[in-house]
C-alpha cells in the first residue's frame, strides 16, 4: 500500500471564494432544535471542552438504558469504549420506547414498491410503530427458531422492502450482528462476506424489482453458497439456514433443510420477544466497504455509541419534528440506509419513507410523484442523483407539487455548486435549506454539516463540525495547514459512533486509520478550510474512487480483472465524470497472443460484474501493450489518470521505465 500524499492543489480556489451565503430561513430560526449560530457555538464549545460531560448527558437524555452506564469513555488510541457498564437494546430504543406514547400509532415506515405504470403510483404499505414492533418481534423469534443467538452473524441480502428494516431490527433485538450486503453485489461478494464474518444465516428474497426488471437475489445466494476458495474449500460453509422472503414471485430453487420461507416461518411464532440486554460495546453490525487493497473491510459498529450518534444527528441535522415525513433515498445496503433510513429516524419516532426502486421508473418523475403523494417534508439524497435529475430536465419536477418540502440534504460526494443551486431552486423552491453532510461508513453518523436553523450555507461546502467532532486539515507531517491550503482531513477526538475496528483485522484497522497522524483518525479525504472555517471536501486521496456516490477500491476492480484468464495486467483509475462524479477507467494488458476486441471488452465488464457487482463495472476499458511503470516496477497511476482524463501528461516522468508506453497509450485512446 502506498502512503497517500496530500492532494495536489485543485481548481477549488474559486469555490473557496464563494460569496453566495444562504442564511437559515426565519421559520427555522424560530423552531429548529438549534436556532442560531450562537446556540450552535455554545453547544459545540461545551461538547469539546467537556466532551465526556456532554456525551454523558446526551446518552442519558436520548437513549433508554436497561442498565445505566458507569464510565463515558475509555480511550486508548485506536480503541474506544463508550458508556461502559451500560446495557441497552437498539430495537427497544427504536420501537418499544414509543409504544406507550402517541407515537405508537404513527407511521414508522411508509413504503412504496417500484412496479408502476407511467403516470401511476406503486404498491404502498404503511407500518405504524406498533405494527413494526410486532413484525420485528415475530421475525426475531423466527431467527431464534432457526438457531440464531447473541453474537451470531447474519447476512441480509434483500431489496428495499420493509422486511429489510424488520430483519435488521430483529437481529438487533436478539443481539445478533447483521451484515447487510447491497442487492447490487454479486454472488462472489456475498460469499466473500459470509466467509469473512463467518455468518450463520442468510436472509434474502426470491427477487427484487429494479428499473422494471427482477434482480434474482435468491439465485445469487444459491451460487454464493457453493463457491470455493483457491484451495477448493467452500467459502460459505458456516451457513446453516437461508430465510427467503417472497417479493417478486420469480421461480427459485428451494434446498430442503436449508432454505425456509419467511411467511411460512411466521406461522410457528408469536409476537412475544423480549429485547436482549446488550452491553453498550456489543457489536451491532458489520458493513463492508472498499479500501485501497483488493479486500473489502468489515467496518464494525457497536451498540450505545452508534445509536447515540445516529439519533442525535438525525434530530439536529434534519431538524426532525413531530409532523415530518422524512425520506432518505439511500439503499439499506449502504451505511446511509442504516443510520438514516432505519436507526436514526426510528429512534426519534419519526416517519421514514422507503422506496424500492429506481428514480426513473417508470418515468423520470418518480421521486417527485412520491413526494407529492406522501407530503414528504425532508428529502436526503446524493449529488449524483441530483445531476441525473438536472439532465432529465426541469419538466419532470415541475409537473408535481413539491411544496411540502422544507429541508433538503445531500450526501456521498462533494456537491458541485451548480447542482446545489439547482437542488435549492428547482426542488426546494428557493425556501428549503440544504444540509450537505460529510461522513463515512466508518464514522457511523454525520460529522461535518450545517444545522438548518443555525448555519449559513454556501453551495459546495459541508460547512462546520457536528457536536463533539474535531476535524482538522493537516500536511504530510501532521501539522495544521493555513486557511485555504489543501491537506488531509483528520479527526482529533474520539466520538461515540466511530468504528470500533475492522472485523478480524486489528492490524489493518491501525494501519489504515491511525498511522497517518499520531493519535488521530485519518479519513482518506483531502480538504481545505476557507476563511470562515468552513470545510470543503476535495475527495479521496487514497486509491478509493467515489463513483455515483459509491465507494469503489481500484485494487478490488484490478484484482477482479486479472482473475480473468485473458488478462495479464490491469490498472484502474478514476476520471472526472459529469454525472457520476468519477468514472472507472481500466487499462488492461492482455496475455500474449490475445487480441483486443469489443467482445473481450464486454466479457471483461461482465466479469467484473460477476466478481464484484454491476456497480464496479469499468465505464471504459482501454487495451494497452504495456502499462507505464517506474524502474522498480510500480504502475504510475498519476500518468494513467492524466491519460484517462484526456489531458496532457505532465509532471515528473523521469522515473518512467519506458517512455514509449505513454505515447502508445495516448495514441490508442480512440
Ligand atoms: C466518502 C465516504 C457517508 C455516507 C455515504 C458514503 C465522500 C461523503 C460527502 C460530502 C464530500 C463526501 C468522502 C467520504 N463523501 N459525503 N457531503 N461531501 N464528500 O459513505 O461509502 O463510506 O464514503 O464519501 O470521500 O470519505 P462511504
Amino acid at each position: 500500500m502506498t502512503k497517500p500524499k496530500s492532494p495536489a492543489p485543485q481548481n477549488i480556489t474559486s469555490m473557496l471564494q464563494e460569496e453566495r451565503l444562504f442564511p437559515p430561513p426565519a421559520e427555522f430560526a424560530k423552531r429548529a432544535h438549534v436556532k442560531s449560530m450562537g446556540q450552535y457555538k455554545k453547544l459545540y464549545r461545551e461538547s469539546i471542552e467537556d466532551s465526556e460531560g456532554f456525551w454523558g448527558r446526551q446518552a442519558n437524555a436520548e437513549l433508554v438504558w436497561i442498565k445505566p452506564w458507569k464510565e463515558v469513555l475509555r480511550w486508548k488510541a485506536p480503541n474506544a469504549k463508550w458508556f461502559l457498564g451500560g446495557q441497552l437494546n437498539v430495537a427497544a430504543n427504536c420501537l418499544d420506547r414509543h409504544l406507550n406514547t402517541p407515537t405508537a400509532n404513527k407511521a414508522a415506515l411508509i413504503w412504496e414498491g417500484e412496479p408502476a405504470a407511467p403516470g401511476q403510483m406503486g404498491e404502498e404499505r404503511v407500518l405504524t410503530y406498533q405494527q413494526l414492533h410486532r413484525e420485528v418481534c415475530m421475525f426475531a423469534n423466527v431467527l431464534k427458531r432457526n438457531g440464531v443467538g447473541k453474537g451470531d452473524r447474519v447476512i441480509i441480502y434483500l431489496p428495499m422492502v420493509p422486511e429489510a428494516a424488520i430483519a435488521m431490527l430483529a437481529c438487533a433485538r436478539i443481539g445478533a450482528v447483521h451484515s447487510v450486503v447491497f442487492g447490487g453485489f454479486s454472488a462472489q461478494s456475498v460469499a466473500d462476506r459470509i466467509f469473512d464474518c463467518q455468518a450463520k444465516l442468510v436472509i434474502t428474497a426470491d427477487g427484487g424489482y429494479r428499473r422494471g426488471s427482477i434482480v434474482p437475489l435468491k439465485k445469487s445466494v444459491d451460487e454464493a453458497l457453493v463457491l470455493k476458495d483457491a484451495t477448493g474449500a467452500l467459502l460459505a460453509k458456516t451457513i446453516e439456514k437461508v430465510i427467503v422472503l417472497r417479493r417478486a414471485s420469480n421461480d427459485i430453487h428451494i434446498t430442503e433443510g436449508r432454505d425456509v420461507w419467511w411467511h411460512r416461518e411466521l406461522e410457528y411464532v408469536d409476537a412475544n420477544c423480549p429485547a436482549a440486554k446488550m452491553d453498550s460495546e456489543a457489536p451491532l453490525f458489520i458493513l463492508y466497504t472498499s479500501g485501497s487493497t483488493g479486500k473489502p473491510k468489515g467496518i464494525l459498529h457497536t451498540t450505545g455509541g452508534y445509536l447515540l450518534g445516529a439519533k442525535m444527528t438525525t434530530k439536529y441535522v434534519f431538524d426532525i419534528q413531530e409532523t415530518d415525513v422524512y425520506w432518505c433515498t439511500a439503499d439499506i445496503g449502504w451505511v446511509t440506509g442504516h443510520s438514516y433510513v432505519v436507526y436514526g429516524p426510528l429512534a426519534n419516532g419519526a416517519t421514514s419513507l422507503m422506496y424500492e426502486g429506481a428514480p426513473n421508473h417508470p418515468e423520470p418523475d418518480r421521486f417527485w410523484r412520491i413526494i407529492a403523494k406522501y407530503g414528504v417534508t425532508i428529502l436526503y439524497t446524493a449529488p449524483t442523483a441530483i445531476r441525473a435529475f438536472m439532465k432529465w430536465g426541469v419538466e419532470w419536477p415541475k409537473k408535481h407539487n413539491l411544496s411540502s418540502l422544507r429541508l433538503l440534504g445531500s450526501v456521498g460526494e462533494p456537491i458541485n455548486p451548480e447542482a446545489w443551486m439547482w437542488y435549492h431552486e428547482v426542488i426546494g423552491g428557493g425556501r428549503c435549506p440544504i444540509v450537505d453532510t460529510w461522513w463515512q461508513t466508518e464514522t457511523g453518523g454525520i460529522m461535518i454539516t450545517p444545522l438548518p436553523g443555525a448555519t449559513p450555507t454556501k453551495p459546495g461546502t459541508a460547512t462546520l463540525p457536528f457536536f463533539g467532532i474535531v476535524p482538522e486539515v493537516v500536511d504530510d507531517q501532521g501539522n495544521p495547514v493555513p486557511k485555504n491550503s489543501g491537506g488531509k482531513l483528520i479527526i482529533r477526538k474520539p466520538w461515540p459512533s466511530m468504528l470500533r475496528g475492522i472485523w478480524g483485522d486489528p492490524e489493518r484497522f491501525k494501519q489504515t486509520y491511525w498511522s497517518e497522524v499520531q493519535g488521530a483518525y485519518f479519513t482518506g479525504d483531502g480538504c481545505r478550510q476557507d476563511k470562515d472555517g468552513y470545510f470543503w471536501i476535495v475527495g479521496r486521496i487514497d486509491d478509493v474512487l467515489n463513483v455515483a456516490g459509491h465507494r469503489i477500491g481500484t485494487a478490488e476492480v484490478e484484482s477482479a480483472l486479472v482473475s480473468n484468464q485473458k488478462v495479464a495486467e490491469a490498472a484502474v483509475v478514476g476520471r472526472p465524470d459529469e454525472l457520476k462524479g468519477q468514472a472507472l477507467v481500466a487499462f488492461v494488458t492482455l496475455k500474449t497472443g490475445i487480441k483486443p476486441s469489443h467482445a473481450i471488452r464486454d466479457e471483461l465488464r461482465a466479469h467484473v460484474a460477476k466478481e464484484i457487482g454491476p456497480v464496479a463495472k469499468p465505464d471504459d476499458i482501454r487495451f494497452a501493450e504495456a502499462l507505464p511503470k517506474t524502474r522498480s516496477g510500480k504502475i504510475m497511476r498519476r500518468v494513467l489518470k492524466q491519460v484517462a482524463a484526456g489531458v496532457e501528461v505532465k509532471g515528473d516522468t523521469t522515473t518512467l521505465e519506458d517512455f514509449s508506453v505513454i505515447a502508445k497509450l495516448v495514441a490508442a485512446e480512440d
